[in-house]
């Protein structure tokens, strides 16, 4: 059962100081990702931003704030999904990731979700959308539809950022939350063991992030 988690800390500890793009030297923390390791649902956002930098841990910020609504609306807490980013290290100034850097961190995901092995992966915005179904249409075109990528469904979302300067593009997310509610319920997706609730951090910090 926890099988998933100690391979997830292993590989933590693999990629914890990663060199393979240049974001490595103005980072603060690498932000893995956390949430629990058996989840059946991942979500994937974009890059860390100045507080997740500076915390390790991925949405804690304001855009973080909106993502935990959006969970309780469909009745769900962070410890019962898995959150992760397209990049693990801060762009400066959160410029948009470059393609070298997509490159280079896109290994490190895709391993990430083969140990989560998620049956729903939910892309928030235009990055990991792009990036995990492997297209340049927009997210506009995209949202609330639902894609089968390597036999998981893979749902693209709005990233919880663009409510922060839309307020009215909240219903939006609401009603793609509806949707991914009803993924979940469709089958019982949710593993039957019990949750293991995320511990406060130890040392290393991050490991008690999943
Ligand atoms: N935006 C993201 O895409 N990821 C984070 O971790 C925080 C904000």
């Amino acid at each position: 059962m926890d099988e998933r988690r100690e391979k997830l800390k292993d590989f933590y500890f693999s990629i914890r100081d990663c060199r393979d793009c240049a974001l490595w030297k103005t980072k603060t923390k690498l932000v893995f990702g956390s949430g629990n390791a058996n989840a059946k649902l991942m979500f994937i956002g974009e890059a860390p931003g100045k507080h997740e930098d500076l915390q390790g841990k991925p949405f804690v910020g304001r855009a973080g704030q909106v993502l935990d609504n959006l969970l309780a609306s469909i009745d769900l807490t962070r410890d019962q999904v898995f959150i992760a980013n397209v990049l693990k290290c801060r762009p400066p100034q959160n410029r948009d990731p470059r393609p070298l850097e997509v490159g280079a961190c896109k290994g490190h995901l895709l391993r990430q979700v083969e140990i989560i092995d998620p049956t729903i992966i939910c892309t928030l915005g235009k990055h990991s959308t792009q990036l995990i179904i492997g297209t340049s249409q927009g997210i506009t075109k995209l949202r609330g539809k639902v894609f089968n990528q390597d036999g998981r469904m893979v749902i693209p979302i709005n990233h919880p950022a663009a409510v922060l300067y839309h307020p009215a593009k909240y219903h939006v997310l609401e009603k793609d939350f509806q949707k991914i509610k009803k993924l979940l319920d469709q089958k019982d997706h949710r593993r039957q063991e019990p949750v293991k609730p995320v511990s406060p951090p130890q040392k290393p910090e991050q490991l008690g992030l999943f």
